[in-house]
């Protein structure tokens, strides 16, 4: 499903400065698989992500979703997307968000109403749907964001970093939508902090530490908890500083 292949990218900062923010990123996604991409701050985990939503672009190396390169318009129709700072029109209530994010996905009315309504009640944002959004708590907007992200009810959702700014309740109603597109045979691709959420729902993880990936397998192999195979592998690569 998710193919990136000798991946590398580079932000220029000026005339002189570069960032290396990926370094020969090889890694695959199969279809229906839940894919955890975790990794210290700074890592490179949103680059990949924007990278394989050809909001950037590589270097070097190639990109393919289902076959098709990133970059082709085939490839992002059946996809949702979650930035890590979304940015949402807040003067609009979650309705009319839901409707605009559905509208541009070429749904018909009808079918953004029903879908509309059936993610609200499952994110219990219906109470607070005909509010504006910019009264919303920054767990209700995130929830918000998801929504709009799944709306076109789409083959491959990609989350970067679904459950910040969460409280627990915010965080298991996540947890429960990603459980629910997991078992509807969706595939995933998340970044996140979480890693018990990440150990409990990923069947894959990766592990990208100052722009390589230093580790991936499947999560019900690992041999040691998440968290400590993390800190071991940090370890290991020897990161130079704590972003
Ligand atoms: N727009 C940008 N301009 C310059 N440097 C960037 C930009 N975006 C990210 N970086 C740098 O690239 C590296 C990877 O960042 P990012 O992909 O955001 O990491 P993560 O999501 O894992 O925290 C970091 O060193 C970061 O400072
Ligand atoms: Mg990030």
């Amino acid at each position: 499903m998710i193919e990136f292949n000798d991946v590398h990218k580079t932000y220029r900062l000026d005339r002189q400065k570069k960032v290396t923010a990926l370094t020969s990123l090889t890694l695959s996604v199969s279809s229906q698989e839940v894919f955890g991409c975790i990794g210290p701050n700074g890592a490179g985990k949103s680059t990949t992500i924007k990278l394989l939503l050809d909001l950037i672009r590589p270097d070097s190396g190639s990109i393919t979703i289902n076959g098709h390169p990133a970059n082709n318009e085939a490839s992002r129709a059946r996809v949702g997307y979650l930035p890590e700072n979304p940015y949402i029109y807040d003067f609009l209530t979650a309705s009319e968000y839901l409707a605009y994010s559905g509208r541009l996905s070429g749904m018909s009315p009808a079918a953004i109403k029903l879908r509309s309504e059936e993610l609200l009640t499952k994110l219990k944002l219906d109470q607070a749907a005909k509010r504006r959004i910019s009264g919303y708590s920054k767990g209700m907007q995130q929830r918000t964001a998801i929504a709009a992200a799944l709306i076109h009810d789409p083959e491959l959702v990609v989350l970067d970093e679904p459950m910040s700014g969460l409280d627990p309740l915010g965080r298991k109603l996540i947890f429960d939508l990603i459980a629910e597109l997991k078992a509807g045979g969706k595939t995933v691709f998340i970044s996140s902090h979480v890693l018990t959420d990440i150990e409990r729902l990923c069947d894959r993880v990766g592990i990208i530490v100052q722009g390589s990936l230093r580790y991936q397998g499947g999560v019900s192999e690992l041999t040691l908890p998440l968290e400590e195979l993390f800190l071991q592998v940090v370890a290991e690569a020897g990161l130079s500083e704590v972003k």
